[in-house]
């Protein structure tokens, strides 16, 4: 029998996660805060940006390693000029299964219809209150909710499978844990609570900031009546229960109190063409400097296996307070998540 890439490995690789931008219309104080990306902040330059050639080129490689899943994120992807076509050439790729975006909705309205034409079919959208003043307040640009409903709105009526994303940070939003739940029960839209990350080096993360699992649980333990869902691939992120008798659902994403490094199979391309394998990486391979340099797919492929081989991180699962500070991490809004 002929053994493939893909078997080779001694971790799978399923997903990739590719930003497209490292900017934003937003600036969430827990990933962009405003007072340090502001208007001289050094954004990447057009021409430093991988083309779509050029993460079509990457992406089909990286389907021979068994890279099942496509995830576009930013920044805003959104803000990434013809982003259909980006869509619906990754989704011909033989290989990729699902193509799915993460973004803060807000140019949903105006490009969920074409995206889901080609190809898109899931995307998670990021709220963090139902409340107007915090929502303004949080996302540092006095956006308010209405909007991002509205984008949640057209994302459902292009057919789309929504997520929302619920980062949770004590004294900020804890307190609106419920009222979420119960508006996206009703709709029917899968709600995640995320527990706040120190990725960066610049949104002040502290233990002390996080709402674990365990108590979010606890919350609405009170109201609710939940029960547990099976994962339905082997590494999901987010732990799933649903409202009993219902088919509405809720998910947590653990990443500080419940860590799943062991069962990580996801790869990161950045906006710049870096390779990285972990959202905590201090640092990434560039891909498109040896594509521009004029590399064959045949050393693309040398180069990803070595890099994913070596792999050995376990960042959150060796996390501790001095950690999070000590090292020179990449930001969020760059590595996207
Ligand atoms: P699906 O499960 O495919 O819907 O997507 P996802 O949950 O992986 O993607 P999304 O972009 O919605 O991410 C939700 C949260 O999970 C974000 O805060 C991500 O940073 C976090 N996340 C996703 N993958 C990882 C990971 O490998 N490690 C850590 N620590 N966090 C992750
Ligand atoms: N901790 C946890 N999640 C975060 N996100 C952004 N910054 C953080 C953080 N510090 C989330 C966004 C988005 C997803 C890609 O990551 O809300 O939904
Ligand atoms: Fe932008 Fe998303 Fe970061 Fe908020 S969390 S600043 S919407 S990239
Ligand atoms: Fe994967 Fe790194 Fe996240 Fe752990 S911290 S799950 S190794 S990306």
């Amino acid at each position: 029998m002929i053994q493939t890439l893909k078997d080779q490995l001694k971790r799978p690789m399923r997903d990739i996660r590719i930003s497209v931008t490292d900017q934003c219309n937003f600036r969430c104080a827990y990933c962009m805060p405003a007072e340090l990306f502001g208007p001289d902040f050094p954004f990447l330059q057009e021409k430093e940006l991988l083309s779509f050639e050029e993460i079509v080129r990457i992406t089909k490689i990286l389907a021979t390693f068994g890279v099942e899943k496509v995830r576009l994120t930013g920044g805003e992807p959104l803000l990434r000029k013809d982003l259909p076509i980006l869509v619906e050439q990754l989704n011909a790729i033989e290989g990729i299964k699902d193509v799915a975006l993460t973004t803060n909705g807000v140019h949903l309205p105006k490009q969920a219809r074409a995206l889901a034409e080609a190809g898109l079919k899931r995307v998670n959208i990021s709220l963090d209150t139902l409340d107007e003043e915090l929502f303004k307040k949080i996302n540092g640009r006095g956006v308010g909710v209405k909007p991002i409903l509205k984008g949640i709105q057209a994302a459902i009526d292009a057919g789309l499978e929504v997520k929302i994303n619920m980062v949770v940070k004590k004294g900020l939003n804890d307190q609106h844990i419920v009222p979420m739940t119960k508006y996206f029960k009703e709709l029917g839209v899968q709600l995640r609570f995320i527990e706040f990350m120190d990725v960066g080096t610049s949104n002040g993360w502290k233990f002390d900031y996080v709402v674990t699992k365990k108590e979010i649980f606890d919350i609405l333990s009170q109201h609710f009546e939940l029960e547990p869902v099976k994962p339905t691939y082997f590494g999901e992120v987010a732990k799933r229960y649903r409202h009993k008798g219902t088919d509405a659902q809720i998910g947590f994403i653990t990443s500080v109190s419940e860590a799943f490094c062991s069962s990580c199979t996801r790869a990161r391309l950045s906006a710049d063409g870096k390779f990285y394998n972990c959202l905590f990486a201090t640092e990434g391979s560039s891909l498109k400097d040896v594509i521009r340099e004029g590399a064959s797919d045949e050393y693309l492929t040398y180069m990803i296996k070595r890099i994913w081989e070596k792999r050995a991180d376990r960042y959150s699962e060796e996390r501790t307070e001095e950690s999070a500070k000590q090292r020179k991490k990449i930001e969020m809004s760059y590595i996207g998540g």
